[in-house]
């Protein structure tokens, strides 16, 4: 088997594949991967893939920290009123209270796994971030939270024998004859593997690389939800990408991460002439929630015709090398000195709000498929990701998936796969990564409008549609051109303006639109297009 570029995947390569076999197969390595592998029974035999050498995904690139209402002055329900409003009405009530009633389990989670979180005289130190009315960010080595909860799961995982398989790429899934997940097509090191197992679990995180202004990681190309899309699983608010405010201006891809605690510790957001940008913008100030801080910025940017605004951190200056290291080791790397300096700051895309819908069990609409963290969409984030919720429902929804799978009856592994070439026939591609990078930023970003989508539907259906290639670059670049389209489609049929969804020829928020939108498979067809109400249950 091989992993060259002019070979499509089909049945003739699959069938002398090596055979790999698991109860449980779990794609991604980050938190809430990891989280599931440590969670769930030792009498279950579990192989996690990871896409690249371990730590290659966005956990250990996270700063800011972990949401849970630890605090005296804090209870969960105000953390899920703080969710729902930066949700902007379509966050599902019920999988939130899940997520903010069970955050302060999943910090004990973490430090009985092993995370040092900083603490001030043998209490957790809380911080402030966008759109938390309290103090309850919990944060590890000051800005190195995702370093840290990555270490110790890692080792927790490793501490119970579980084997974390690296360059491991997943290609597509492989239903049974009752359509149920059952296997997957996988390189390995390029070598083609199918996998069997009883349950798989995508933690393969989110699509970030589909932009070039991105603090995603390379292996950010969505390859779960574009697995999960071809197997026939229903995807969720795809429109509501969330872009970062406060994102080093650089030529490094990814771009590094200036975290949003530095404005909760008392940095502000300037403009070239000194004056604030979010002064009279918001209540909130510089602590607005994120789509209203990058779509300010967005319009400053443009009225002045600049590419950059200023993050002004002097006024925390004393407090920079100790509490926010990896950010000060950044700008030290490019000569800012932040006692001195002004940083250099645009948005860029942060996180895929959109997802693989689930359960608050994890499950997907595909039997004994289930999906966490940025690759999944449970419904909690609604237009709009509330800071550091996302390492929280990694934890939150990876334990929920364990604890349901552990209590499944049925492992059986004697699947007769389905016709498998049939079912990878065909998926556009381009060769071009750059274009569909720079395309989605222009016409996809912070500001839409109906033209732009248009266009950038035209450029995709000028790409030719092919079998799946036996290479992971050019699959990896198919998932990209399949999850922008789907990306593209869902903002052109959402026709308003909600949260991180902006559209300036529609910039009003319009009630009937309070629904989330779910968008699906039909064949070779156009994707399907359905609305669920926010409160129905996933
Ligand atoms: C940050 O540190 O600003 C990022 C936290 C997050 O994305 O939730």
């Amino acid at each position: 088997m091989m992993g060259d570029g002019g070979r499509f995947v089909s049945w003739a390569t699959l069938d002398d594949a090596p055979v790999l076999e698991c109860d449980v197969a779990i794609f991604g390595s980050g938190i809430a991967g990891l989280t599931v592998a440590s969670s769930l029974p030792d009498s279950l035999k579990i192989l996690v893939f990871s896409k690249g050498p371990f730590g290659d995904g966005s956990t250990p690139y996270a700063q800011g920290g972990i949401a849970a209402a630890v605090g005296s002055d804090d209870e969960p329900s105000i953390h899920a009123t703080d969710t729902l409003v930066a949700a902007v009405g379509i966050a599902d009530p019920a999988a939130v209270a899940v997520l903010t009633s069970e955050a302060p389990d999943a910090i004990a989670f973490l430090e009985k796994t092993g995370t040092k979180f900083d603490k001030i005289d043998g209490r957790l130190a809380l911080t402030l971030e966008g759109g938390h009315s309290r103090r309850r960010i919990v944060h590890a080595g000051g800005d190195a939270t995702g370093a840290e909860i990555s270490r110790s799961l890692f080792e927790a995982v490793g501490s119970r024998g579980i084997s974390i398989l690296n360059e491991a790429f997943l290609v597509d899934l492989l239903l049974d004859r009752h359509g149920h997940a059952a296997g997957a097509i996988v390189l390995i090191a390029g070598e083609v593997h199918l996998v069997r197992f009883s349950f798989a679990v995508l933690a393969s995180g989110g699509a970030g690389q589909i932009y070039s202004a991105t603090t995603s990681p390379a292996s950010c190309t969505g390859d779960g939800m574009a697995v999960a899309y071809r197997a026939g699983a229903e995807l969720a608010d795809m429109e509501f990408v969330q872009f970062h405010p406060t994102v080093l201006v650089s030529d490094r891809d990814p771009r590094p991460l200036i975290s949003e605690a530095l404005r909760g510790e008392g940095a502000v957001l300037r403009d070239g002439h000194g004056d604030l940008v979010m002064e009279g913008a918001h209540p909130r100030g510089d602590l607005a929630p994120r789509d209203v801080v990058s779509r300010r910025m967005v319009e400053l940017m443009v009225a002045q015709g600049v590419d950059q605004l200023y993050l002004d951190a002097r006024p925390i200056a004393s407090m920079m090398s100790a509490r926010f290291p990896t950010i000060s080791a950044s700008l030290r790397q490019i000569g800012v000195d932040p006692a001195r300096d002004q940083i250099p700051v645009s948005p860029a895309s942060h996180y895929s709000i959109g997802g693989v819908r689930t359960s608050v069990d994890g499950l997907t609409s595909v039997p004994r498929l289930y999906s966490v963290g940025e690759a999944a969409s449970v419904g909690i984030h609604g237009a709009n990701r509330l800071a550091s919720n996302s390492l929280l429902e990694g934890v939150v929804f990876g334990r929920r998936i364990a604890l349901h799978i552990a209590s499944t009856s049925g492992r059986s592994r004697n699947v007769d796969f389905e016709d498998v070439p049939r079912k990878l026939a065909s998926t556009r591609n381009s060769t071009d990564r750059r274009q569909i990078r720079l395309a989605m930023d222009l016409y996809a970003g912070v500001i839409r409008d109906r033209h732009g989508l248009e266009l950038l539907l035209k450029m995709f259906e000028q790409y030719p549609k092919s079998r799946v290639p036996c290479n992971q670059e050019s699959i990896e670049q198919a998932n990209m051109v399949m999850l922008s389209e789907l990306i593209v489609r869902s903002a052109l049929s959402r026709e308003e303006s909600r949260g991180a969804h902006f559209r300036q020829d529609i910039p009003d928020t319009v009630n009937s639109w309070r629904v989330r939108q779910l968008i699906s498979r039909v064949g070779d067809q156009e994707p399907k297009i359905s609305a669920l109400a926010p409160d129905q249950p996933s």
